[in-house]
């Protein structure tokens, strides 16, 4: 079985170093040696270490190794869309099987891939592309075919849990925690990709396809990052025994007409510190999982890293490669549900709100009023101390938890609050998840 490698980085190089030690053990799970073709790299001349491979192996032209005719199966740790699209295209069609971890390109444009390995008959798999080491794809697409998922709730960027984490362990405010995460090397020299929610917004798009068999794209994510929490919001969030956590939401919901739909979100959120994903710290993924008949199920372990995102890749590689030992294919992409996905307006979602409020008669009626113009029911209102305010009289804090709404109700809410002469700011707004 030969393979074609696309990518010697952090991945690429843990799953040369897994193929070569584990050779003999992978030969006998699947029946034929795995041999690589060739690894194709950018630089020819880059110090790759004590890499156990023969040098004569790496190339610059993926291209040319991927037609090559002795390549059965075909390996992307590049990432990015382009040009990964145009090999994968490339060697599905020509049917080839694919592993990849790239998420990017799954969330972007997962389909092109999916019609490819349809019209060139190969497997198409793609465990490593959504938290790492933990096996969550898998179960998705095949333990929980005889199941409905209703909802799937994660927390799928390492780098946000750990700042989060640090934010929630030491009081530190968000650029703080930030440094803390790079200095540690759980961060990136340009954070963006994981602080603004872009890798969740990736991932929860491939949950969300994968669990409702449909196809959910990147752009139909919902997505705000993390870098407005403040180190205010999660002493607030303590103060009702709440942490807060960057999740990855997926849900069953339906339109006015009745009609089934799906929401894919991705924001902060406090959750009680009883839910499962409330201890889940540092760098590490989790994915909770609802289903029909299964119930609640929990996955949970790192979800990155070289070693550990190498044990999905070559997971997938002994599948793909069984299959095609056995002239098989695995089940090819399942979207027969095509289900439309709802607006963040209409997501269902409850609001956790600090406003720094007039401390005098009438004021929380004044604000109860603008929640029930928008239809907005009120869970909880919590009064904090009096404190000297900005020279303008007293000031009291108020924290007030809605019941579900409408998220564009909640954010309207927000704005018209935002207006009120007796609203001196509002503090903070968090979305609610969980039974708080
Ligand atoms: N790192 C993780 O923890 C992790 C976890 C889950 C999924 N992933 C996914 O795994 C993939 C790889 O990530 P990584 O962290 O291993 O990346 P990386 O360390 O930056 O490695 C990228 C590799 O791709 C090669 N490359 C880049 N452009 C190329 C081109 N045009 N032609 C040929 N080769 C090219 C690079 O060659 P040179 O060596 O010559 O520079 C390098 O070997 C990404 O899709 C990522 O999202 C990563």
């Amino acid at each position: 079985m030969r393979l074609a490698l696309l990518g010697c980085g952090t991945v690429g190089s843990e799953v040369v170093r897994l193929l070569h030690e584990q050779s003999a053990d992978l030969a006998a799970r699947i029946g034929a040696p795995l041999e690589i073709a060739g690894i194709a790299v950018r630089r020819h001349g880059r110090d790759r270490g004590d890499l156990p491979v023969d040098p004569a192996l790496f190339t610059t032209d993926p291209l040319a190794l991927i037609k090559s005719d002795d390549v059965d199966v075909v390996v992307e740790m590049v990432g990015g869309i382009e040009p990964a699209r145009t090999w994968l295209v490339e060697a599905l069609r020509a049917g080839k099987s694919v592993v990849t971890a790239n998420k990017a390109l799954l969330a972007e444009d997962g389909g092109a891939l999916h019609d490819a390995a349809a019209e060139g008959g190969a497997d198409l798999y793609y465990e490593a592309s959504v938290a790492g080491a933990i096996p969550l794809l898998r179960p998705l697409r095949e333990s929980l075919h005889g199941d409905r998922i209703n909802r799937v709730t994660g927390i799928v960027n390492g780098t946000t849990n750990f700042i989060l984490s640090a934010m929630d362990a030491s009081g530190a405010g968000f650029a703080e925690a930030l440094e803390e995460a790079t200095e540690l090397g759980y961060a990136e020299a340009d954070p963006t990709a994981d602080v603004e929610g872009f890798d969740a917004a990736a991932k929860a798009a491939i949950l969300a396809s994968l669990a409702f068999h449909t196809r959910v794209g990147a752009a139909d994510v919902y997505r705000e990052g993390i870098t407005e929490v403040t180190a205010a919001d999660m002493a607030s969030a303590k103060a009702m025994g709440c942490t807060i956590k960057l999740l990855c939401i997926a849900a069953r919901g339906a339109d006015p007409q009745g009609r089934e739909t799906v929401s894919v979100r991705v924001h902060p959120a406090m959750i009680p510190l009883s839910h499962p994903l409330a201890s889940v710290g540092d760098a590490f993924n989790a994915v909770f999982v609802e289903a029909e008949a299964a119930g609640q199920l929990m996955f949970y372990g790192r979800g990155a890293g070289g070693a550990p995102t190498a044990s999905a890749v070559l997971g997938d590689v002994v599948a793909v490669a069984r299959n095609r030992l056995a002239g098989a294919r695995a089940a090819s992409e399942s979207a027969y549900a095509d289900l439309s996905v709802r607006p963040m307006g209409e997501a269902l979602t409850r609001y956790h709100i600090s406003l720094d409020v007039a401390d005098r008669p009438g004021v929380l009626a004044s604000v109860a009023g603008v929640f029930a113009r928008h239809d907005v029911s009120i869970a909880t209102v919590r009064q904090g101390s009096a404190e000297a305010g900005s020279g303008r009289g007293e000031d009291a804090d108020l924290v007030i938890v809605t019941h579900v709404a409408p998220d564009a109700a909640l954010a309207a809410t927000v704005r018209e609050l935002r207006g009120l002469d007796t609203v001196r700011s509002v503090t903070s707004v968090l979305r609610v998840e969980g039974g708080v």
